[in-house]
């Protein structure tokens, strides 16, 4: 069993079996200060530190994680509640909100006390909003227990919820005190959660590193260097960040294949047929490559490739017949300005461009693209 540890205020402190990744933000007003603090054996005891520090302790969990997760953490904590709230999309919304902010109330949580979430996407981006306005405040950490949460949605500061069936309508930027991760929590996530962050994996080394992408695209999911990869896109996804922290430039790279994906998961959720996230971008990145190749961005042979890999992963999914209702939901994406379509593309492998213009004859050839496939 490894440990893994972090410092805070000076003072160190470990977890059993987390053995990989700390990111620790001290500073919350900004994320300069983010960085991998230190990994490593540490003793039992220094965890009772975490005691001295808070004056309550909780463990925000959803009922799949309490039954998979939990126990890898438990037994290392001081005296703590455990806080249960029900899992999924679905539940990312106020009436949860009020669930956990009654649970901090009725165990007298103070402003000094310490919430640790213990979930995927969904119980980062609600957790952490529950923790950044419960009394104006109170100290978060995140353990990001999907894989989609570990490379993606964990870093970053943004939380929220939905509101209203707009999805997270309603948030914030804050920075968790420390975002611990460990691969080792994927072992029992359901395959199509692996594969929905795999989407995300792939994108990071489709924008950023020419060479990681070769390396991933010989193997399946299956085969995949979990601790490798995840290092990879937190270190990435947290420059980006740290760059740019609230999405007036750079970050916008980040939304490669999710212009056309995002519309594809709105679209399928309003047909009553629910895609995951990552099987959207998977489909978005083909398409959007497709609009790169036309623009001249990247060769016909590296759509080729992205397009083969991102099949042989996802499998090619239904592609809707109704253009204008996909093109009308690309429109209302946030990242548009002045009436135009503004994507992120892929500039060779390993770089990318945002706001490039595109036009609605491109969004169609990139569609007749996909079903041509
Ligand atoms: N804040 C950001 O920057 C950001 C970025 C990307 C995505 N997101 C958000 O992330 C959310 C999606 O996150 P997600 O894909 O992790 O979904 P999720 O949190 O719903 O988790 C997926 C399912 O897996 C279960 N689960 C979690 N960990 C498990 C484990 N180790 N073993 C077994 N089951 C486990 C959960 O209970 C849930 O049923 C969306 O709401 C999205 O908006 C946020
Ligand atoms: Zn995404």
């Amino acid at each position: 069993m490894g440990f893994f540890g972090y410092k805070y205020k000076n003072q160190s402190f470990s977890f059993p079996q987390i053995n990989f990744v700390l990111l620790c933000f001290l500073d919350n007003s900004t994320m300069d200060h983010g960085s991998i603090i230190f990994s490593g054996i540490l003793k039992n005891q220094e965890i009772l530190s975490l005691k001295d520090n808070y004056s309550q302790i909780g463990v925000l969990a959803d009922s799949n994680t309490k039954t998979h997760c939990y126990s890898a953490i438990k037994n290392a904590l001081p005296i703590h509640h455990l806080l249960e709230v029900p899992p999924g999309e679905d539940h990312k919304n106020l009436d949860t909100c009020k669930l956990v902010w009654q649970l901090l109330t009725d165990m007298n949580f103070d402003r000094h006390a310490l919430l640790i979430i213990l979930g995927g996407g969904v119980l980062g981006d609600l957790g952490g909003f529950c923790a950044a306005t419960y009394k104006r405040g109170i100290d978060f950490m995140i353990v990001p227990t999907t894989l989609l949460a570990q490379v993606d949605a964990s870093i970053g500061g943004k939380l929220g919820i939905d509101f209203q069936h707009y999805k997270n309508q309603i948030g914030v930027f804050c920075q968790p005190k420390a975002t611990i991760i460990d691969p080792s929590f994927l072992n029992t996530l359901p395959e199509r959660e692996l594969r929905s962050g795999f989407a995300e994996v792939i994108k990071h080394c489709l924008i950023s590193d020419s060479a990681q992408w070769q390396a991933i695209r010989t193997k399946n999911l299956k085969e995949q260097d979990w601790t490798t990869l995840v290092h990879h896109s937190v270190e990435f996804k947290k420059s980006v960040t740290e760059k740019d922290p609230h999405e007036k430039g750079l970050r916008k790279i980040l939304n490669f294949g999710h212009t056309i994906g995002h519309a594809l998961e709105s679209y399928f959720l309003a047909e009553g047929n629910r895609i995951f996230h990552g099987e959207a971008i998977a489909m978005g990145m083909v398409m959007e490559s497709f609009i790169a190749f036309h623009k001249e961005m990247i060769t016909e042979t590296e759509l080729n490739e992205i397009t083969s890999y991102l099949i042989q992963i996802f499998e090619k999914q239904e592609m809707p017949w109704g253009d204008s209702a996909l093109i009308q939901l690309t429109r209302q994406d946030k990242k548009n300005r002045d009436n135009k379509i503004l994507m992120a593309l892929p500039e060779g492998i390993g770089k990318a461009q945002w706001d490039v213009t595109v036009s609605e004859e491109e969004l169609e050839k990139s569609f007749d693209y996909y079903r041509s496939i």
